[in-house]
């Protein structure tokens, strides 16, 4: 079976790698440079616990499922491409301002009292009550799986055609044939859009980019990341250890603004603001990075996993907040969905939103 993907991010490059694992043949387009839009904006966090409370029964499912298969999915990764991808099980402290917040996050799970969050995170401010403890959350090194991806996909044997937005899904009776992109058709048997906050170019996919500004403070010399990820006061913080070099990410904001992705000095300063009222030390930190990406979203926050009407388009959009955590079960349930050898999951039916092409 021929298959032409269109996105290189890591949900596209993971379906592909499946597909390519099970006999397709593969080609993935991209509209500018491989795993450079929200894989490599995100912060990297399998955040099962802090981003899925209160989510839709399915989006939970799939997402535990995820994260059950991501050391193995990460060890996978690492050894076909040779690059490490940071794995870590660090574990998020979700913290409370006050003792009512943390008496409110016992029905959640486990929590720390204010001496026990101090002792995973000596640095917390004064005036913590403690926290909601969630061991099973973990990070990845966004970038790094990106670049891994990329080499275990061609490794595959998996085609790259990067700097080319697919223009149109041509169809022939119902179903489609090839994409017609400016320089060349690529003609498949089964087509794949994966091209997260920019999926709705192609048809009437209901996706919608909500941008997110992110920073990067360095620490000075001798002061040490958190351990655990960090989230309170509308911030996040995501150690980030790349050997040489240590960062703490602080993320991040949601804004419809299209595919607007400059950057504002005030963000920049709240994001700041948030992550010195955690962890007042950090005014000590230099602000290394500033950047900003787009979400994939759907009208109903949930993904669309599936096919479209004609029958060999399929959708694998709208994961949010959440496409770095997702994109071990996405990858499996989309490949085996394009071999015809899983049925869809209704809840993320694109179905839902009667998506057209023309
Ligand atoms: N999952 C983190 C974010 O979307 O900001």
């Amino acid at each position: 079976m021929k298959v032409v993907i269109i996105g290189a991010g890591v949900a596209g490059l993971s379906i592909g790698w499946r597909l390519l694992q099970a006999g397709a043949t593969v080609t993935i387009l991209d509209r500018a440079q491989p795993a450079h839009g929200a894989t490599w904006a995100a912060a990297g966090m399998l955040a099962v616990t802090a981003e899925l409370e209160g989510a839709h029964a399915a989006e939970r499912d799939l997402a535990l499922h995820a994260n059950a298969l991501w050391p193995g999915f990460a060890s996978e990764v690492e050894q076909a491409s040779g690059v490490p991808v940071g794995f870590v099980r660090s574990g998020a402290l979700l913290l409370a301002p006050d003792a009512a917040a943390l008496d409110a996050m016992r029905a959640r799970g486990p929590v720390l009292d204010a001496a026990g969050a101090r002792a995973l995170v000596p640095l917390l401010a004064d005036g913590i009550a403690g926290g909601l403890w969630a061991a099973d959350e973990a990070h990845v090194d966004n970038r790094r799986l990106g670049e891994a991806m990329t080499i275990a996909y061609v490794k595959a044997g998996g085609a790259l055609v990067p700097q080319t937005a697919a223009v149109r899904i041509e169809q022939k009776s119902g179903a489609a044939v090839c994409v017609l992109t400016p320089r060349h058709r690529y003609h498949a048997d089964a087509f794949v859009i994966a091209a997260g906050a920019w999926s709705g170019l192609l048809g009437d996919i209901p996706i919608t980019p909500v941008k997110g500004e992110m920073i990067a403070l360095a620490p000075p010399a001798g002061a040490q990341l958190p351990g655990p990820v960090i989230w309170g006061n509308g911030v996040y913080l995501v150690p980030r250890d790349e050997g040489g070099q240590k960062l703490l990410l602080v993320g991040a904001t949601m804004q419809e603004a299209g595919f607007d992705t400059s950057l504002s000095p005030d963000v920049r300063d709240q994001l700041r603001a948030g992550a010195q009222s955690l962890i007042p030390a950090l005014k000590q930190w230099v602000l290394a990075d500033h950047w900003a990406g787009l979400r994939p979203k759907s009208p109903d926050g949930l993904p669309l996993l599936g096919p479209v009407r004609s029958g060999n388009i399929f959708v694998a959009s709208g994961q949010f907040r959440n496409g770095i955590l997702l994109a071990p079960a996405i990858a499996q349930l989309m490949a085996d969905m394009v071999l015809g050898k899983t049925k869809i999951i209704p809840a993320f039916d694109p179905q839902r939103f009667a998506p057209r092409f023309v």
